[in-house]
């Protein structure tokens, strides 16, 4: 009730073009709201099993479609890109998918290439669809005027927003709705806000209207996202599998020890449900993490029916986890953020399946450790795919840790002159003061260790083959 007399408080302060939006997404709020104070989203850990038969397929078992279908199942799909995030974590100031990754090309650009060459290929006419935030729109809607002559049509929709909360009173700490200024009383409300926001955007409908069924759902920074005609056509064959077509697919891949925090899918209620470490009490945590008992992870790869998505928010069916995202603010105001992951929606649709794919469709780029691996000799890049380089002879890639001179993406990329070759590299620590000179090559495990006030400078041309390597002592 305090919170419905403060929005009532605070609609009068919005400048009237805005007032609908603010009311609109002020309900939507108060719904999430209500359910995080009922707790209602609890799991009972006894009542969790492993996912049954059946409901993860392997990927290596679908059909390819015909040759003939192609381009009809390819122009029934949409890719819309989780688009709301700030590049923060890498030290850059707007859009994380503005970031360059690879030959000064930004993730956009590698999506956008991956697209168009679909079309291209097929005659398809496959659009791109951003999910911005309040956070990265100003600047998407700048940089968009640079594809207006590729083959890909650029659609943007914005996700709703949340205020953020006091921690201790649990009311917003924003005292007016200009957004300019008190951005900081604001948050976006996670990727799980994506079905209302597409829904109320109007583009749903619009996608529809164009002979769209399903949405391709993925985190921008995954380079590994790409179009898999073979999940298309378990979506959309025609050709029958007796089973009824899945609403919602998650792509799933088996778990290593580098992915131990990443949500896994479990039998929850007869349902398939996303089950994150949030949502695992204390006691719990170790099994959670364990690589035996939960063998997959959420790779954030969803597809979507759009005729799903509409009829679960008219009818108010998407029930999704909340997660609390407690945060301090500059001023020394704690906060909470409720946030909603777009995976928690698998239990709110009719078939919903998992599909094990390999781990190459799940290429993240989160921190320069990452910027490393795609940037090097280990990819190659062809029409805006990354795929590794088949001269690699281990069938993973190396465990690469950079110390936090390396984390912003302007200082990893000073450090190195050239991104050295890592084609038979098993594992690299840098920490500390480090360049690498032109054309250096690392091999097996390599551990570079600068101390406090020193500085380490590898020369160009060096030949690093399991070497440690620290201040002045070289082994
Ligand atoms: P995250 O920051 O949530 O990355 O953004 P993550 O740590 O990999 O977390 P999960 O496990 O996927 O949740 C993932 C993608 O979602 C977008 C980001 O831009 C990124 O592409 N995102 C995130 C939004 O579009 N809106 C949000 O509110 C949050």
């Amino acid at each position: 009730r305090a919170l419905a007399n403060e929005i009532q408080r605070l609609l009068p302060t919005c400048v009237s073009s805005d007032k609908s939006v603010f009311e609109r997404e002020f309900v939507l709020f108060q719904r999430i709201f209500k359910r995080f104070l009922s707790d209602e989203t609890h799991i009972s850990w006894d009542q969790i099993h492993p996912p049954s038969k059946g409901t993860i397929l392997m990927y290596e078992s679908l059909p390819s479609p015909d040759d003939s279908e192609i381009v009809s199942l390819l122009n029934q799909v949409a890719v819309v890109k989780l688009n709301g995030g700030l590049g923060t974590s890498m030290g850059c100031s707007g859009p994380k998918s503005l970031i360059s990754v690879r030959n000064d090309l930004t993730f956009l650009d590698l999506h956008v290439q991956q697209i168009e060459y679909l079309n291209n290929k097929y005659e398809a006419t496959i659009p791109l669809v951003l999910m911005n935030s309040f956070n990265t729109d100003e600047e998407m809607q700048r940089v968009l005027v640079k594809y207006e002559s590729v083959n890909v049509l650029i659609e943007i929709f914005q996700q709703t927003k949340h205020p953020r909360l006091n921690k201790e009173t649990l009311l917003p700490i924003i005292n007016n709705l200009d957004m300019q200024s008190g951005s900081e009383g604001w948050c976006p409300s996670g990727h799980g806000s994506i079905y209302e926001s597409i829904y109320h955007s109007g583009m749903l409908d619009k996608l529809l209207r164009a002979g769209k069924k399903y949405i391709f759902i993925s985190n921008i920074d995954n380079l590994g996202a790409t179009i898999d005609l073979n999940i298309i056509n378990l979506l959309l064959s025609k050709r029958g599998t007796g089973s009824p077509a899945p609403e919602f697919v998650m792509e799933v891949t088996d778990k290593t020890a580098a992915d131990v925090k990443g949500g896994t899918l479990v039998e929850y209620e007869q349902k398939l449900r996303l089950l994150e470490l949030a949502q695992v009490s204390k006691e719990h945590v170790d099994e959670f993490k364990s690589v035996n008992k939960f063998k997959i992870f959420n790779t954030n790869n969803l597809w979507v029916s759009l005729e799903a998505i509409k009829r679960v928010v008219e009818e108010e069916t998407l029930h999704m986890e909340i997660i609390v995202n407690p945060k301090t603010l500059e001023d020394g105001t704690n906060v909470i953020q409720l946030e909603q992951a777009a995976g928690a929606a698998i239990k709110c649709f009719e078939h919903a399946v998992g599909v094990n794919v390999p781990r190459k469709r799940f290429l993240p780029v989160k921190m320069s450790s990452d910027l490393l691996l795609v940037m090097s000799n280990l990819y190659r890049l062809r029409d805006g795919l990354l795929t590794m380089s088949d001269k690699r002879v281990f069938p993973v890639t190396p465990l690469v840790k950079l110390g936090t001179h390396f984390s912003k993406v302007k200082d990893f990329l000073k450090r190195f002159s050239n991104i050295p070759d890592i084609m038979e590299l098993h594992h690299l620590t840098v920490s500390g003061d480090v360049t690498f000179g032109k054309d250096v090559v690392l091999k097996g495990t390599v551990i570079i260790i600068a101390n406090h006030g020193d500085r380490i400078d590898i020369p160009s041309g060096s030949i690093l083959e399991n070497k440690i390597v620290s201040g002045n002592l070289r082994i």
